[in-house]
């Protein structure tokens, strides 16, 4: 039986992505704060889903990580779905804060675990360690500074991890998931968001993407022009563009 860790797991594409994995008949371990939403999960596949109440930020995020994946009977995929994202053009220190302690820290800190895992674990196999980063890590957003820049250190941080694997020959491959908009309580009810995607029909794909070993993926292809299209604008012209969501 393969095991999948999600880290993220009491709400939106974590924990979709959990249930489906559940499913498919995989040992799965689910974490985030709001152990009561985690139990509800793990109430669906009682024999198959083991759960743990983690705050990434928290100091003892590690070790409780590491009994989670204990538990799990190992890892063969570390999911990081975890996030938090606000808009901020009023530049304000207690969001940017939020932002930078669980997008940066705390994801820093979960992903190291991981690959320590593969590191010093013996006969584990090959791992994979994968996170969902967003199509606003490619470019700079006016209107969510911190949030972007947290999405482009974790793509980042991923790309370096993988390149450390490679030097020190841990068996472990990376996955860099990049959605454009999901309809999840990390969106703002109220307002618009263009090309939206729902949590059913988005959650598939990133599971093709985990299963497939895909180094990055944007989800979904709508996204992925628009992220090659972006790519193309010279630094002169991307802060003319109205971009406001
Ligand atoms: N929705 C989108 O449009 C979209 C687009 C691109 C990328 N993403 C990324 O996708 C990921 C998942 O977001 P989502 O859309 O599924 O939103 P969500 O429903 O709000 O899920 C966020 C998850 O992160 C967990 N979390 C937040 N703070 C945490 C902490 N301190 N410690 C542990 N877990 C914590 C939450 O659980 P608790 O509150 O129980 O801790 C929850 O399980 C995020 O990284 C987000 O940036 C989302």
């Amino acid at each position: 039986m393969k095991r999948i860790v999600i880290v993220g797991a009491s709400s939106g594409i974590g924990r979709r992505i959990a249930i489906d994995f559940a499913r498919k008949g995989w040992g799965v371990a689910i974490a985030a704060r709001r152990e009561e939403k985690l139990k509800e999960v793990a109430d669906l596949f009682p024999d198959q889903i083991e759960y743990e109440a983690i705050d990434v930020t928290a100091q003892d995020a590690v070790t409780r990580f590491n009994n989670l994946i204990e538990r799990n009977g190992g890892m063969d995929v570390l999911l990081f779905a975890s996030g938090v994202g606000f808009a901020n053009p009023e530049l304000r220190q207690g969001l940017d804060d939020e932002i930078l302690a669980v997008n940066v820290k705390g994801f820093t800190k979960i992903i190291n675990a991981a690959y320590k895992y593969y590191k010093n674990t013996e006969n584990v196999g090959r791992g994979r360690i994968a996170a969902i980063t967003s199509v606003a890590g490619t470019k700079g957003l006016g209107i969510a500074p911190t949030y972007s820049a947290s999405k482009r250190y974790q793509q980042t941080y991923l790309q370096a991890i993988d390149q450390l694997a490679h030097l020190q020959c841990v068996a472990v491959d990376v996955t860099d998931i990049r959605p454009g908009f999901i309809r999840t309580a990390l969106l703002d009810p109220h307002k618009q968001y263009p090309l939206t995607m729902a949590v059913d029909y988005a959650a598939p794909l990133i599971e093709k993407a985990i299963e497939r070993g895909c180094r990055v993926a944007t989800i979904d292809w709508r996204w992925g022009l628009i992220e090659g299209l972006w790519r193309l604008i010279p630094n002169c012209i991307w802060p003319l563009l109205p971009i406001k969501v």
